[in-house]
């Protein structure tokens, strides 16, 4: 991973409608800069394109993620995406969320068949772990620290605990960790701990441009 630190990435999920996080990203992109880190934006699939381009025009140094791909390579599988058809303009992928564990029974296998696929294209997966214990397949250089009580609940984790877990994931392979659940810009600060958590991952509080611009700026 090549890209500057802190990571400060904003996961949409199946939120907003396609003109809604057009005139998102407008106001997040459009703002003006002084962040040393990398944002990186995570739109549902089908706003990929028009978010590619509203980066392109602007001064952050900004890079675009997905929150899903397929297992497969290119070829007959309708509904999927595969890596190797993103691969140009997407650099990140979020892989293993709780959510996608939860409501679309991904397992180990597949999501290290996924992870596979992604450094195959050449695209960076942030593998999210729900705890310590969380298997972390081969290729994996990006953790995201997701306790499964904090996400979209409000109640974050202690950025004592944050840290203890954090410790003990890089205890076991060379990893740039973040943190995420419930993180807000009244708290993010409390998280960062450069060498230790270097970045956060955010869901709903990235949903509104002013929110999440004081996120960024509380890094
Ligand atoms: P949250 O979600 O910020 O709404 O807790 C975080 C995530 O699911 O990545």
């Amino acid at each position: 991973m090549s890209d500057s630190l802190p990571l400060v990435i904003a996961n949409h999920k199946a939120n907003k409608t396609y003109s809604d996080f057009l005139s998102w990203i407008e106001n997040v992109v459009g703002a003006p800069s002084a962040f040393g880190g990398t944002l990186i934006i995570c739109p549902p699939m089908a706003f990929l394109g028009s978010a590619f381009e509203a980066i392109k025009k602007n001064a952050w140094k900004c890079k675009l993620g997905v929150q899903n791909i397929s297992q497969f390579e290119q070829g007959a599988y309708t509904g999927e995406i595969a890596a190797s058809q993103i691969k140009d303009i997407c650099s990140y992928c979020l892989i293993g969320h709780s959510e996608r564990r939860k409501y679309f029974n991904e397992d180990d296998e597949l999501l290290r068949l996924k992870v596979e696929m992604l450094k195959g294209a050449g695209i960076e997966p942030i593998f999210c772990v729900q705890d310590q214990e969380t298997l972390i397949p081969e290729g994996v250089s990006i953790v995201a620290y997701e306790p499964v009580f904090a996400i979209g609940t409000g109640k974050a984790d202690s950025p004592h605990n944050a840290r203890d877990v954090a410790k003990k994931i890089k205890s076991g392979g060379s990893f740039t960790v973040i943190y995420g659940g419930s993180v807000g810009s009244e708290n993010v600060a409390s998280f960062i701990e450069p060498g230790l958590i270097d970045g956060v991952l955010v869901g709903s509080a990235s949903l509104r441009a002013e929110e999440f611009l004081s996120i960024i700026k509380n890094v």
